[in-house]
């Protein structure tokens, strides 16, 4: 009797470079299968071509997978939601095609997600004999990721308001970029967090942006990062290798100060003292232990979420079809998927 009223979503997100899937069974989390692309190490970055090739090959095996862990049965899915956007294009029609088939084969309707809702909602992600303690609207998030850096007012679980953004590079590109002018790998994010830990965050000072509102700027650091490492070349070429620990302890360092100084300003003039971190940045240990240190001197609830939850992941994609799914909100055969896509879509 019970077992008819289950709301099982299936979650499918191929946004970017990672297929992923995922099952939520009224609203707690069942399974999450991420497949990783390596084949764009070698590059450097996404290269969008060979990220859909990927997807296509792994999108089956990885929802099988999914399927199996949950310990439900294909049949029994009663919504496949999926990443429309924002992404690449060509990724994302893998996603897209595959909810499309599956929906047709099994009858499950369809549930279009925004990929930047899911990134807040993963808050909201809730795991069998697991404390959860989502936060309450409304909320402020950092969204940080590769391709963001958003300050958004949560009202609701759909209704949000973008507040703040980046007027140029994301924090993401800032980490990305600047490791791979000192020669890391790609991407660069958790390097520079790993090897910060053992350098003087405050052995060099880089510029710090002055925006307007609580907007972002990070290409002004960039360039500054760029200029400051050609400058100690010429003096010593082996500048990169000898300081490498202290050059990414003082950038991590200016990237965190750049998003918290706008964070604290949004608390401060929204008066709102719930606040959460989302997206693949929010992994970084510095930046989630200055976001302690401050919620605690300024009495914020502060929410940040666990690791497997900050990078792209079908669990978002999935319990945020479940919020959708109680609404009634799906979409026919005509759905597209779109590059870009704002929050509020
Ligand atoms: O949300 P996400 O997985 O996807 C995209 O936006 O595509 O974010 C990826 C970004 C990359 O820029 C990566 O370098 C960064 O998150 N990242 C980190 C860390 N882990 C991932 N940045 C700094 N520290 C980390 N530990």
């Amino acid at each position: 009797m019970n077992k008819e009223k289950d709301i099982l979503i299936l979650g499918i997100e191929s946004s970017c470079d990672d297929t992923s899937a995922s099952v939520v069974k009224n609203g707690i989390l069942l399974s999450n299968i991420i497949a990783g692309q390596k084949v764009h190490e070698a590059y450097g970055g996404v290269v969008p071509e060979l990220a859909s090739r990927a997807h296509q090959q792994n999108i089956i095996p990885v929802v099988d997978q999914a399927i199996k862990q949950a310990g439900v049965r294909t049949e029994d899915i009663t919504a496949i939601a999926f990443t429309r956007g924002p992404g690449l294009l060509g990724s994302l029609l893998v996603g897209t095609s595959f909810a499309k088939g599956f929906s047709l084969a099994t009858g499950a309707p369809m549930i279009e997600i925004n990929h930047l809702q899911a990134h807040v909602l993963a808050h909201f992600i809730q795991e069998k004999d697991q404390p959860y303690d989502p936060p309450k609207f409304p909320f402020l998030c950092l969204l940080v990721s590769g391709g963001n850096s958003q300050i958004i007012k949560v009202n609701d679980y759909l209704d949000m308001e973008v507040i703040g953004q980046t007027i140029d590079d994301a924090a993401g590109e800032a980490f990305d970029k600047c490791a791979k002018v000192m020669g890391l790998p790609y991407p660069g994010g958790p390097f520079v967090d790993k090897l910060a830990k053992e350098g003087n965050p405050d052995a060099f000072q880089f510029a710090k942006p002055r925006i307007q509102n609580f907007d972002y700027s990070f290409s002004g650091l960039k360039t500054s990062f760029l200029y400051f490492l050609r400058d100690r070349l010429k003096e010593n070429e082996n500048f990169i290798e000898e300081r490498k620990a202290d050059l990414c302890a003082s950038l991590q360092k200016t990237i965190i100060d750049i998003l918290l100084d706008k964070l604290v300003k949004a608390a401060k003039e929204t008066g709102i003292k719930e606040i959460s971190v989302a997206g693949g940045v929010s992994a970084n240990s510095g930046l989630r232990n200055a976001l302690i240190e401050t919620a605690a001197k300024r009495h914020w609830k502060m929410h940040i979420p666990k690791f497997a939850f900050t990078t792209d992941n079908a669990a978002m994609i999935a319990m945020t079809g479940h919020f959708k799914y109680l609404k009634g909100e799906f979409v026919g055969m005509d759905a597209v998927p779109f590059a870009r896509m704002d929050i509020r879509v």
